[in-house]
């Protein structure tokens, strides 16, 4: 049976008091409505229609080609979201799930439940509840002396005794596609917020003397965003999803609450990971490396093994068993090879260095491209940038590069070179050479002997 999505993200998202959109606001780094988008994916659906309205150009900029779409010029109700999507999905043969885009917990366990359930059961929507102790703001379900569901009742429709009932509508269902527009087009607006609610189609549907079945879940899947206070709620549960994965993966976290790891980062076994870091992005770090506290590495590639201690990499690259930090600022692509050792207050550019190389403080490299093996000393820095235009430093193999040098690029130093301490050098060096930059020394005997007495 061919499978469909809806996901409904029109809304304007007024409590979130944003100028974006409400389901564009992320989520460990994903915005929600990706998240829906994601977990869809997962589960073989033919085509997936998002229904935007609010903003709807902002929505198609960030999603892309990935999913279809449907407008929804005015919000007028869930019911009239979901029937937008008829020049995507009307007629067609097959069992169509509405989610909402606001709504990212939902897991790929609990709508394969519901799928399989809906197909086993033959009923023609199903429905997904959960159970709260708080379930203010949620439709509730009301069901009959035999348990079936007749009816989803609004909070602000809903009897003081229909308010007692702690069961709650997800907005998640499952319907047959066909049967789903035939029913959408019985839905009325006579309600308190005169909209046209999705939700009457569980009534609509029975009426038509099809079966309603219901799934119920953990209230966790369930939880709509709706504020910002409900999105740090929501942040908090993905985080520990997220950090829970990789721990049952092999992956050592000492205080996985501070531990923040975005959604589609990916980690190695034996992988140890300390307190107060952050992990975003396309990050990859492969097994055995240890990324201590306050690291934050953002699109970064961590090879295996690799040490990487209170410091900030961005889209740059760390070779097997290099050691990184304290304190130091990887970013604009830069790869470090293997073994390599960039120590504290070192900062590395756009540059690309060897196998072996050793910057142990207080060192900048920008623009560079530093052989296997090389030694920038304490101080020595790439004079990359004439306050107009960057320019490119090269350095062979083996060379040595002394404390507190200036390499004024563009400029080469060959392979197992020298370059003394304190030098500025401005002219290329050749393989094998010593240069020296530096004014000579001059020992003034007996110049302090003037001041005494
Ligand atoms: C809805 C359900 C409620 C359920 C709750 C779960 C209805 C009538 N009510 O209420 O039973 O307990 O979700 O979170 O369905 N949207 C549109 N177009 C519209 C209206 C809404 O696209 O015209 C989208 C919103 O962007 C949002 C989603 O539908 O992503 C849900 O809308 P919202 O207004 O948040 O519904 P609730 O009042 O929370
Ligand atoms: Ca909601």
């Amino acid at each position: 049976m061919e499978r469909y999505g809806i996901i409904l993200g029109a809304g304007m998202g007024t409590r979130m008091k944003s100028s974006v959109p409400k389901v564009l606001h992320p989520v460990m780094g994903k915005a929600m409505i990706e998240h829906v988008i994601s977990t869809l994916e997962t589960i073989n659906i033919e085509k997936t229609v998002v229904v935007a309205g609010h903003k709807a150009e902002l929505l198609e900029k960030a999603l892309g080609d990935r999913v279809l779409y449907a407008l929804q010029a005015e919000q007028l109700g869930t019911a009239h979201a979901t029937m937008m999507t008829h020049e995507h999905l009307k007629g067609l043969a097959g069992v169509t799930v509405v989610t909402y885009g606001d709504g990212p917990l939902l897991a790929k366990k609990t709508l394969e439940e519901l799928f399989s359930h809906h197909e086993k059961s033959g009923a023609k929507m199903t429905l997904l509840s959960a159970h709260t102790d708080d379930p203010t703001g949620y439709g509730r379900i009301i069901r009959n002396t035999e348990g079936r569901v007749v009816r989803i009742v609004e909070q602000k429709d809903a009897t003081d005794e229909e308010l007692q009932v702690t069961e709650i509508n997800s907005g998640v269902a499952c319907f047959d596609n066909e049967l789903l527009f035939e029913a959408l087009s019985h839905v009325d607006n006579n309600n308190s917020q005169q909209e046209f609610y999705l939700t009457d189609l569980v009534e609509i549907i029975s009426n038509m003397g099809h079966k309603v079945e219901a799934v119920v879940c953990h209230f966790t899947d369930t939880l709509g965003i709706n504020d910002r206070v409900q999105l740090a709620e929501a942040t908090r549960i993905m985080q520990a999803r997220i950090n829970e994965k990789h721990m049952r993966n092999g992956v050592t976290m000492m205080d996985p609450l501070t531990t923040y790891i975005e959604a589609d980062v990916e980690i190695g076994a034996e992988v140890v990971i300390e307190p107060n870091t952050h992990l975003r992005g396309t990050t990859i770090v492969e097994s055995g490396a240890f990324i201590g506290t306050g690291t934050q590495l953002t699109n970064a590639k961590v090879g295996a093994g690799a040490y990487i201690n209170a410091s900030v990499v961005v889209d740059s690259e760390i070779g097997a068993n290099a050691t990184v930090g304290p304190f130091a600022h990887l970013r604009g692509e830069s790869v470090v090879g293997k073994g390599s050792r960039i120590g504290n207050f070192v900062e590395v550019k756009n540059s690309t260095l060897g196998e072996g190389v050793k910057a142990a403080h207080l060192s900048y490299m920008g623009d560079a491209e530093i052989g296997a093996r090389v030694n920038m000393s304490c101080g020595a820095i790439t004079v990359n940038y004439d306050g107009k235009k960057k320019h490119r430093t090269v350095i062979g193999a083996d060379t040595m590069i002394g404390s507190n040098v200036n390499l004024v690029a563009p400029i080469e130093i060959g392979a197992n070179a020298y370059v003394a301490a304190g030098s500025t050098v401005n002219e290329n060096v050749p393989n094998e050479a010593l240069a020296i930059a530096r004014t000579r020394q001059e020992n003034k005997v007996g110049y302090m002997k003037k001041f005494e007495e």
